[in-house]
């Protein structure tokens, strides 16, 4: 669809701040549609260039009123007009008044109602809207049919009066309350002079079991809301007392709802209120369920973490009292193993995310190796290229890969004087790519990676090909030895 700016461009000396006007009016009109069981047209003056007075309008906006049927089955918006072609919006416009309602005219198959109001900003009538309304409907109007009418009524005159839009409503009115969850009209004093069977519904929720009628809206919502001690916040008898915009929450142990107050402007004077409030419980519930949950997940991660120390404190304690060498090495390198896993969850339980700065894991995955590396100073290690942000899926398997990589580079690599240590990534098309490339002894003669059958290996055989549905090269030639491992990012 088309923006208002489209409709106007160059045909209309519509300022941008009118325009802006414009856009907010549509933006909560359909409050206005649904008061008056109304469809709604905007109507923006076309100009040309030297006329004062407007040639004609363009239909720059509609809305159907969801309190009653539409009018028009086709769509109007684009239409155009020529001045003097529809009397009552030439009316609205020159005279800066609302035509009331028309005698009623044919359209289509049904008796409408026409009625036509100014949209003022300032002194000046930026556009007009043409109101709709079946004729037939509500020969017999109802309460609630009376009074959406007359609060309409009050709308349409702070429309014309150039009170509505609120200035400054800022996003006060995100999301729109409809006017079906729950409507009720104050008086000048705060008090309620009628409250719809939703709104009293949502009241008798929050346990008020009287009449709503009759009563101050604020100090209903003060007995009824939970205990608040926040001396900062503004007393409810005061935000709902109808003075000025707002929007506030009441909640007790029988549900939440969200209110917004939109005092009604007569002239200089504040005549009463309306407020629309809409029971947002669930929604609630559901925000905070989602607050919980984040929770217990980083704390699981944060128990993993620990529980994993726990596992390595006792196996490096168990290596310590065993008397044969290998069996106590085995022992060690299953705590180092461990502590690589330890690492991941460490960075996980820090966050809320499903994802993690691999990075960071891998700089102190590097640390960590290097520790126990006895010629650790005669080391030159570089490191280039970011992996970024990973699943927490592959990153505990990828930290796992690379920590044995890397112990295989210090550990059988790096025999010669002055050796180095490469670790090289790239991240391009959604894959990435790992190098750990050392200038060590080399891979044993007749060497293949399917057949050794050493641990280290196959632990990174099987996590590369099972976790990371990725490949994995070794490599050596004369110069150096190197480790390619491949793996799509998602
Ligand atoms: N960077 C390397 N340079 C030279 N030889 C290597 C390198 N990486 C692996 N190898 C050879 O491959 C063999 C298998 O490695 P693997 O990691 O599976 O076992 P390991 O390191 O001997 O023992 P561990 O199970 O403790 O890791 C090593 O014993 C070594 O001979
Ligand atoms: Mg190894």
């Amino acid at each position: 669809m088309a923006s208002i700016e489209e409709y106007v461009e160059g045909r209309t000396p519509a300022s941008a701040e009118e325009i802006l006007k414009l856009r907010e009016l549509v933006a909560d009109w359909q409050l206005l549609s649904d008061l008056s069981f109304a469809d709604l047209i905007l109507w923006v003056p076309l100009r040309k260039d030297d006329a004062s007075w407007p040639s004609g309008y363009i239909a720059v906006a509609h809305i159907r009123p969801t309190t009653a049927a539409t009018v028009f089955s086709h769509d109007v918006i684009g239409d155009e007009i020529q001045w003097g072609e529809r009397f009552y919006i030439d009316q609205a416009l020159s005279n800066a008044e609302i035509v009331r309602d028309t005698e009623p005219q044919l359209v289509g198959e049904v008796m409408v109602k026409e009625e036509t109001i100014p949209v003022t900003m300032g002194e000046k009538v930026i556009a007009v809207i043409s109101r709709h309304r079946n004729a037939e409907l509500m020969r017999q109007p109802s309460r609630l049919e009376l009074n959406y009418r007359e609060i309409a009524h009050e709308l349409y005159r702070m429309v014309a009066e150039g009170n509505f839009p609120y200035n400054n409503a800022g996003t006060l009115f995100d999301p729109t309350p409809r006017v079906g969850d729950g409507l009720v009209r104050l008086d000048v004093n705060g008090t309620v002079s009628y409250a719809s069977p939703n709104a009293r519904s949502a009241f008798s929720r929050m346990g008020w079991t009287n009449e709503l009628e009759g009563y101050s809206l604020g100090e209903i919502a003060e007995k009824v809301s939970r205990e608040k001690n926040d001396a900062s916040e503004e007393a409810l008898v005061t935000s709902l007392s109808g003075r000025a915009l707002r929007r506030v929450e009441i909640e007790n142990l029988g549900g939440v709802i969200d209110l917004i107050v939109l005092p009604i402007i007569a002239g200089p004077n504040r005549v009463g209120a309306i407020i629309l409030m809409n029971n947002v419980t669930e929604l609630r519930r559901r925000e905070r369920q989602l607050v919980t949950k984040d929770a217990t997940i980083r704390e699981i991660h944060h128990r993993v973490k620990n529980n994993l120390q726990t596992v390595s404190a006792l196996l490096r304690l168990q290596a310590r009292r065993i008397d044969d060498p290998s069996a106590s090495q085995a022992l060690n390198e299953a705590v180092r193993r461990i502590a690589s896993i330890a690492l991941v969850h460490e960075t996980l339980s820090s966050s809320a995310d499903s994802s993690v700065a691999f990075d960071d894991v891998l700089d102190r995955l590097v640390a960590h190796a290097l520790e126990l590396t006895p010629r650790m100073s005669e080391l030159k290690i570089s490191r280039n290229g970011t992996v970024g942000l990973l699943e927490s899926r592959i990153a505990t398997p990828l930290a796992l890969v690379i920590t044995e990589l890397i112990y295989n580079a210090l550990e059988h690599g790096l025999e010669s004087e002055g050796s180095k240590l490469d670790i090289n990534i790239e991240r391009r098309d959604k894959k990435v790519l790992v190098t750990i490339t050392d200038d060590g002894v080399g891979l044993p003669a007749g060497f293949t990676l399917a057949e050794s059958s050493n641990l280290g290996l196959q632990i990174v055989r099987t996590l590369t090909e099972n976790e990371l549905r990725g490949s994995l090269t070794l490599i050596s030639n004369e110069v150096e030895t190197r480790a390619e491992l491949e793996f799509p990012a998602q």
